[in-house]
This record gives C-alpha cells, sequence and structure tokens, in this order.
C-alpha cells in the first residue's frame, strides 16, 4: 500500500529547488561553474534565431535543414522568421541517426540528440557533411556526444533538465565566433517572471502549503506561452545566477538513479519502452513509453493523469511531416524522472504505471518498437550501409 499524500503529484515544470537540495546538484568543491563556455540567451529559440542571424552575416547561411522530428513551436519560430527549412527523415529510433543527402552552398544542418539516447558514435555520423553543423543538446547537456562534439556550434534549451524558468545555451567546440545576446527584454523577464512564480509556488504545494494546483499551472502555463515570443535576448537574471551554481552532471546522475529504479520497481515498463540499453555514458531524458496507437496512448495518459502523473507529448508533428515520424510522436508520451523526486515518488510513480499498464493491458495490447525501425532512404544508404555493417546490424 503506497503512503497517500495529498499534495503528491510526478511530471509537470519543475519546482523551484528548495534551497537545501540545492547543495546536491552544485559541482564537486573546487571545480567552478560548469557554465563557463559560450554564451547564453533567454530561450533555446533566442539562442538559434541569434545564431542564425550571426551564421548568415557572417558564414553565407541560407538553408536550415532540420530532423522530420522535432518540436514544432521551434521551426514555428524559426520559419516565421523567415529561414527555409527542408527536413530530412531523423527520428529517436533512427540508428545510426539520419541526415540531408543533397546539401547546397549556404546549407546548414541541424543534428539533434533525441531523449539523450545518442551517445559519441554520434560525433562522427556527420563528419563527412561539407557544411556546417548545429547541434541541440538540449535532452542531454553533459552527454558524452555534448562533451566529444565537434560540430560548429550546440545549443541547449536549459529548463529541459536544469530546474530553471528559462535560459538558452549557445556554445562552439570547434571555436567558432559566437553572437552576443543582449539584455533580457521586458517581455523576456514578465514571461520568466511568471514561470519562477509557478516553480515556486510548485515547490510550495509539494511541501504541504494548502493552496489548489490550478494556482501554479496557470502562472507555468501563462509563463510558458509567452517565453520565446518576443525578440531574442538575454536570461533572466535570477536564472543566470542559479544556473552559475548547478552542474548539469549531478542533475544527471539523479535522473539514471531514478530512470533505473522505475524499471526495478515496474519490470512491466521494459515492455513499452522503444530502447533497451544505451550507449555508454547516455543519460535518458525522461522515461519515453511507446504504445500500439493513438487511442491507447491517449487511454494511458488519461488513466495517469487522473492518478496525479503528468506525461508530456513530445511531439505532436503536422500530418504533413514523413509518416514514419508522425506516428512516433502520436503513439508515445514521456514522463519526467528529475532530482525532486525522492525513493518514494518514485516507487509511487512506479506503482501507478504498473496499475495503469496492467489496466489498460487488458484492453488492447501493446507494441514494442525495434530500434532502427525507421529505414534511412536515397543517396545516403551506402554511407548508412557501411556504417551498420561495422555496427553488426542489416539495413532494412
Ligand atoms: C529539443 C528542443 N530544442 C530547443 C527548444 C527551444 O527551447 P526554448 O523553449 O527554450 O526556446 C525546444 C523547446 O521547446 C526543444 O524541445
Amino acid at each position: 500500500m503506497m503512503a497517500s499524500n495529498i499534495f503528491w503529484e510526478f511530471g509537470g515544470d519543475f519546482p523551484w529547488p528548495q534551497p537545501l537540495e540545492i547543495s546536491a546538484l552544485m559541482p564537486p568543491f573546487g571545480r567552478g561553474s560548469y557554465f563557463r563556455k559560450g554564451v547564453f540567451f533567454g530561450t533555446g529559440r533566442a539562442a538559434m534565431l541569434g545564431l542564425l542571424e550571426h551564421g548568415r552575416a557572417t558564414r553565407g547561411w541560407r538553408r536550415l535543414w532540420t530532423p522530420s522530428y522535432f518540436c514544432p513551436r521551434v521551426m514555428d519560430t524559426i520559419e516565421q522568421a523567415g529561414w527555409n527549412c527542408p527536413r530530412y527523415v531523423d527520428t529517436p529510433l533512427s540508428g545510426p541517426a539520419g541526415l540531408p543527402t543533397h546539401l547546397e552552398p549556404g546549407d546548414v544542418v541541424l543534428r539533434m540528440n533525441f531523449f539523450g539516447w545518442r551517445g559519441a558514435e554520434a560525433i562522427s555520423w556527420a563528419a563527412h557533411l561539407d557544411c556546417d553543423v548545429i547541434e541541440d543538446h538540449s535532452h542531454d547537456p553533459s552527454g558524452p556526444w555534448a562533451i566529444g562534439s565537434r560540430a560548429a556550434y550546440c545549443v541547449a534549451s536549459l529548463r529541459k533538465t536544469l530546474p530553471l524558468p528559462d535560459g538558452g545555451w549557445l556554445w562552439s567546440p570547434s571555436a567558432q565566433e559566437l553572437p552576443i545576446p543582449g539584455e533580457a527584454t521586458d517581455l523576456h523577464l514578465r514571461a520568466a517572471g511568471l514561470k519562477i512564480a509557478g516553480m515556486t509556488l510548485k515547490q510550495h504545494y509539494r511541501a504541504g502549503v494548502p493552496f489548489p494546483q490550478k494556482v501554479f499551472r496557470e502562472l507555468l502555463v501563462r509563463g510558458e506561452a509567452l517565453l520565446g515570443t518576443g525578440s531574442p535576448g538575454g536570461m533572466h537574471p535570477l536564472a543566470s545566477t542559479m544556473l552559475q551554481l548547478l552542474c548539469p552532471l549531478a542533475l544527471a546522475e539523479r535522473r539514471r538513479k531514478n530512470f533505473t529504479a522505475l524499471f526495478e520497481h515496474a519490470p512491466l515498463l521494459k515492455q513499452h519502452s522503444p530502447v533497451d540499453g544505451l550507449p555508454p555514458g547516455c543519460t535518458p531524458f525522461a522515461l519515453v513509453l511507446v504504445f500500439e496507437s493513438t487511442t491507447l496512448r491517449d487511454r494511458v495518459r488519461a488513466a495517469l493523469i487522473e492518478q496525479r502523473l503528468y506525461p508530456s507529448l513530445i511531439w505532436s508533428l503536422p500530418q504533413s511531416q514523413n509518416p514514419q515520424t508522425v506516428d512516433f510522436g502520436n503513439r508515445s508520451l514521456t514522463l519526467p524522472i528529475h532530482f525532486q523526486y525522492s525513493e518514494s515518488d518514485v516507487a509511487q510513480a512506479a506503482h501507478t504505471l504498473r496499475t495503469v499498464l496492467n489496466g489498460v493491458e487488458a484492453g488492447g495490447k501493446f507494441h514494442r518498437l525495434e530500434r532502427n525501425a525507421v529505414a534511412p532512404s536515397g543517396e545516403n544508404r551506402d554511407f548508412y550501409k557501411g556504417e551498420l555493417v561495422q555496427r553488426g546490424q542489416t539495413l532494412v
């Protein structure tokens, strides 16, 4: 029987960390800040837009190739800023990663480490591309790919893995010139302020201060909707101060621990997890579950929400995208596994997941996807073939 606490919930945004929690999230004594390199914009989108304008002016960039599986809100922002963004097929299940096949002068390629599932092996996959590469490490900013990257530029939306209201990190592993972010705009300060208020109230709620969940939820939703809507600028000063105290390696360790514990408490999750085992040193961003159909996914999601587990959908993509890509987004859900969850929180979440999955399984079968299920197409096939042979895999 699990302990019942009416203020218990699992998922959604980070709460603001309690003062006593922060010391465990800091770099080891004497190491200094992890975030000594690069520049910091207000959001990941601001970092990308700032970089793209810099690339247009100084490197002749004209077109941004983007993975078919990518955050639609980011794509809208970039396209509304006037960028032509052809897609190449790359999904969390593509292994090795998909890449564009026909590059032209002025092309730049965006790559993504989906859910932190790609490790150091991903570094060389794009080595043959004769153009600048930007990598998005929002899901594991201190993973082996991010640390060993040789790309022209890397970006990360910081609030995806760090308990911060805002922030977009831009750095250059190959020491290219970086654009300098301006001050945070008034609009951005307002957006981040709403998020800080929501995160703080969520922390209070979790500690048992009795007000309705909707109070902090509304603040978080309003802040999130406003973030990234104005012109690119810097971070909120409270967030940039906090950032210097946080160590992404410490946060990654907590995610790994919670991920392992979830599977120990609920081995049934393995049947619904699209990957078994990650490359060395990788940290999963979240628990990702894939179902046989969207209907089944939605039933699980509704049942989890009823039990106060709040999954995210990453991402619902426009139907115009490559069908395999859209399909993954439509049949999956993710559950955060961040630092704030205690062993008993994780045990309770696992108990609920077990109950819900057992319940819905009775009404419809789950479907386990194979990694590498998405076949590369076009000219890249030969390249992939070579890579796959080296990895002891076959091309479907
Ligand atoms: C993978 C990824 N990269 C970048 C971004 C953009 O980050 P931000 O919301 O901080 O602008 C997002 C956003 O939502 C994202 O999911």
